[in-house]
């Protein structure tokens, strides 16, 4: 089987663009991959957090990749930290990477600007950990929304110069990303994509969010004067909304289009949460009974850890002895 590696940061509540641009996706692959998703806890510490929040935050992520229909048996789903070849792996790929490319990396120049306090040498070096995170299970698909592309694309060329230089270690990763969806937006400025750090709680949709308040952030969704519901980028605030319709029901943005005519913003608003609200409840049901049962939590991170090990020291047996360690 090939194998698909991929992993989001426990940074906070999962988003409605985590879960469409990414979460989603990992789903509809476990029957035909070899899948490991990895709850990437070493990457967020790059960002200062409290250690009982953050250990909280791990876990709970764990339980939200379980609510959302991650299958414990069908996928390899783990902590980073669990597995020191992380750490290893990266800092070989650190010696491997050079500061201009890191240099170009557009999530260090925005992330540097938001923590102007906090300028770490592991903000910088983020994307060589994330190289090692996919090179070392010989990842062949990382499914990923747009935001990440740019690392993979450098995980890609650390891969093809190391191949180059110490001869065929690694598989060259192919990335992934969905058609539609790939960067969903903020509700509030449609020209940015949504995030949990978003300074405007009300542009972001968390898939934890209680149906008032996510009702009430998508009628306060920004939209525009047209007054016509059509997906075109001189209206980014509807097509933002027709796209996350139309991955929520496989209803086509054609079909959406028609069933909105002549209707009113707010109609597709009210529909639209419905729709979100819909989805969200059996993940928050299911999320409130995983995190009522640590020890289950337990049992599926350890055992996902254990075979995550096996596979990544294959790698790194082989990594060793390229590069001439005794
Ligand atoms: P993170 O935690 O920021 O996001 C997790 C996944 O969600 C996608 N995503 C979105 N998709 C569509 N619309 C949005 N608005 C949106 N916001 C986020 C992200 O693209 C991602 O797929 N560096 C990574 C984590 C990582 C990783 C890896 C990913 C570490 N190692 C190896 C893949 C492979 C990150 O911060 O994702």
């Amino acid at each position: 089987k090939k194998v698909i590696f991929s992993g989001a940061q426990p940074t906070g509540v999962l988003t409605l663009g985590n879960y469409l641009g990414a979460i989603q996706n990992w789903k509809s692959f476990e029957d035909t991959y070899n899948c490991l998703y990895s709850i990437v806890d070493l990457h967020s510490l790059t960002v200062r957090n409290n250690p009982k929040e953050f250990k909280n935050a791990c876990l709970s992520l764990l339980a939200q990749y379980l609510a959302c229909g991650l299958n414990p048996d069908k996928n390899t789903i783990f902590f980073q930290s669990h597995v020191p070849q992380h750490s290893e792996l990266a800092w070989i790929l650190n010696c491997n990477t050079y500061m201009g490319e890191l240099n170009r990396m557009t999530q260090f120049k925005d992330k540097s600007a938001q923590h102007k306090d906090n300028i770490n040498a592991g903000l910088f070096t983020y994307p060589a950990l994330q190289a090692a995170d996919i090179l070392l299970y010989q990842t062949n698909l990382v499914p990923v929304g747009q935001d990440q592309k740019q690392h993979l694309e450098l995980a890609r060329d650390i891969a093809i110069r190391f191949n180059n230089n110490y001869g065929e270690t690694f598989t060259i990763p192919e990335i992934y990303t969905p058609k539609m969806g790939a960067k969903i937006m903020s509700l509030q400025q449609p020209e940015q994509k949504m995030s949990k750090s978003d300074e405007n709680p009300n542009g972001t949709i968390l898939i934890l969010d209680e149906e008032k308040r996510l009702t009430k952030k998508m009628k306060k969704a920004v939209t525009d004067n047209e007054g016509v519901i059509r997906y075109r980028d001189e209206q980014p605030g509807v097509k933002n909304l027709i796209t996350i319709y139309s991955k929520l029901t496989e209803l086509s943005v054609e079909e959406i289009e028609n069933k909105y005519d002549g209707k009113g913003y707010g109609h597709l608003k009210v529909d639209l949460a419905e729709i979100v609200t819909d989805t969200f409840r059996p993940i928050q049901e299911a999320y409130a009974n995983y995190m009522d049962d640590l020890s289950y939590l337990e049992k599926i991170y350890t055992e996902g850890a254990l075979k995550a090990q096996d596979l990544a020291e294959d790698t790194m047996k082989k990594v060793r002895k390229n590069i001439g360690l005794v």
